[in-house]
């Protein structure tokens, strides 16, 4: 039960600052659950995480135990992880493949890859009863609706509601630079991801991921360091330059703080944005350029050129994926508790693309986004202390005052701001959160 005397959401939102009670509070944590995380399109995961019939993978939506499985029919379902006889979960393992149909660990009822019921032991005694074949209560319960775009699978557990593509507006973009970079228009997903659990409420995690004013203070010693190294491997390259990997890292310390506010977020209406991109990764090095000739065979020059010149750097689609396509890096935010986030962090193969490509990618992945980098770890530091201080008596509000008041807003509820470091993100968050939280869609 909800308590009732939750404030308005108006009273907990204003449009520069926010209380605090909206990160620590368990009865708001339980509303929002209820009103975005299973109720909005959530990403599920790749379809190449499921390649064969029967092949599932666990997965959460708001407080929902899922199952991503491979039909016999190559459909992939999204069902709840729950047995209709006595509510048995029925895939108790993270992944893996349950064969011809799924058969429930306690009295073994069997169901099809789509939910429904196949078989009940001894069915007769059921005879005269409600229960058995043809009565849908004995399926497995489906997610109200799933999509699938570009072979990113989504679902909804809301029956009513935008389509996918209409609530991804223009942060498709995401999904069509990964897979346009790939010579075959495909990407598949690599085995298997980080988990990351952060002590801290899951919108701090969101919100940091467009907070372009703090890379080059939280990361700057791991830029430093980086960008050391990367002078003395250049100097002995004889003019020439350390590998690219070192760019990744050194990118912190090089980009200083007033230059990040050349770049601009863009915010779309649901709270998504696009950070524009920054880091210049169109080296010449022999690598990229066996890369662009394999791309311009497939697209043709002109087609090649829009496609690489894409520029984006970070995709956040609210309220529960990162995406960062010209990497190869999604990031899938799953709230456990109010003050407990898993994060999964994956990276993607371009379909057709050179091997050493590939290796850029898994760089990155490693050296940015996994929890055994400075990089992580420090952002992770922030988010916990942020999360204790919030849950003090130290204050009321969380500001996202800067540059508040000179947001632009164009056709369509599109909020551009010229500054990168502005707080536009954060508020369009909120603008979302303000919709979904009092009731809509
Ligand atoms: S709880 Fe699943 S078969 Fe009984
Ligand atoms: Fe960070």
């Amino acid at each position: 039960m909800l308590r009732e005397n939750i404030p308005e959401p108006s009273k907990l939102v204003e449009p520069d600052r926010v209380r605090k009670e909206v990160y620590t509070d368990a009865e708001i944590f339980e509303r929002e659950m209820a009103r975005i995380h299973e109720t909005v399109w959530i990403y599920c995961g790749h379809e190449s995480q499921v390649p064969k019939a029967g092949d599932y993978y666990t997965v959460q939506i708001g407080r929902q135990p899922m199952i991503m499985v491979r039909g016999k029919d190559r459909k992939v379902h999204v069902l709840y992880n729950r047995c209709p006889h006595r509510g048995n979960m029925i895939c108790g393992d993270r992944k893996g493949n349950t064969g011809e149909q799924f058969r429930c660990s306690y009295h073994a009822w069997t169901f099809q890859h789509d939910g429904k019921l196949k078989n009940i032991p001894m069915k007769s005694a059921y005879d005269g009863t409600r229960y058995g074949k043809g009565n849908p209560d004995c399926d497995m319960k489906k997610a109200a609706r799933v999509e699938n775009y570009r072979g990113f699978v989504f679902a909804s557990l809301a029956e009513k509601g935008p389509s996918l593509e209409e609530f991804l507006g223009k942060a498709i973009v995401a999904f069509d630079d990964m897979c346009d970079r790939a010579p075959q228009g495909e990407v598949e997903v690599v085995p298997n991801c980080f988990r990351v659990v952060q002590h801290s409420n899951w919108k701090l995690f969101l919100e940091n991921q467009l907070d372009a004013l703090h890379p080059a203070v939280v990361h700057q010693s791991t830029g430093r360091a980086a960008h050391e190294v990367e002078k003395i491997l250049a100097k002995r390259a004889k003019g020439g330059a350390a590998p690219l990997s070192y760019h990744m890292l050194s990118a912190f310390a090089t980009v200083t703080i007033d230059k990040w506010d050349d770049f601009q977020t863009i915010n779309y209406p649901y709270g998504h944005c696009i950070l524009t991109g920054y880091m210049g990764l169109r080296p010449q090095d022999p690598d990229t350029l066996a890369y662009d000739k394999i791309m311009i065979k497939a697209y043709g020059r002109k087609r090649f050129e829009e496609i690489v010149g894409v520029n984006i750097h970070h995709v956040l689609i609210y309220p529960g994926l990162s995406v960062q396509s010209p990497l190869q890096q999604l990031r899938a935010v799953r709230p456990l508790s109010v003050d407990r986030t898993l994060t999964e962090i994956w990276h993607f193969r371009l379909k057709g693309a050179p091997e050493a490509i590939y290796r850029r990618a898994l760089g990155y992945y490693n050296l940015v986004n996994s929890p055994s980098t400075m990089v992580n770890a420090d952002d992770l530091e922030n988010f916990w202390r942020c999360h204790q201080g919030l849950a003090s008596e130290g204050g009321d509000w969380v500001s996202f005052h800067r540059h508040a008041g000179q947001d632009e807003e164009t056709a369509g509820g599109v909020i551009m701001s010229r500054w990168g470091t502005s707080e536009a993100p954060m508020r369009n968050q909120f603008r979302a959160w303000t919709h979904y939280v009092a009731g809509g869609r």
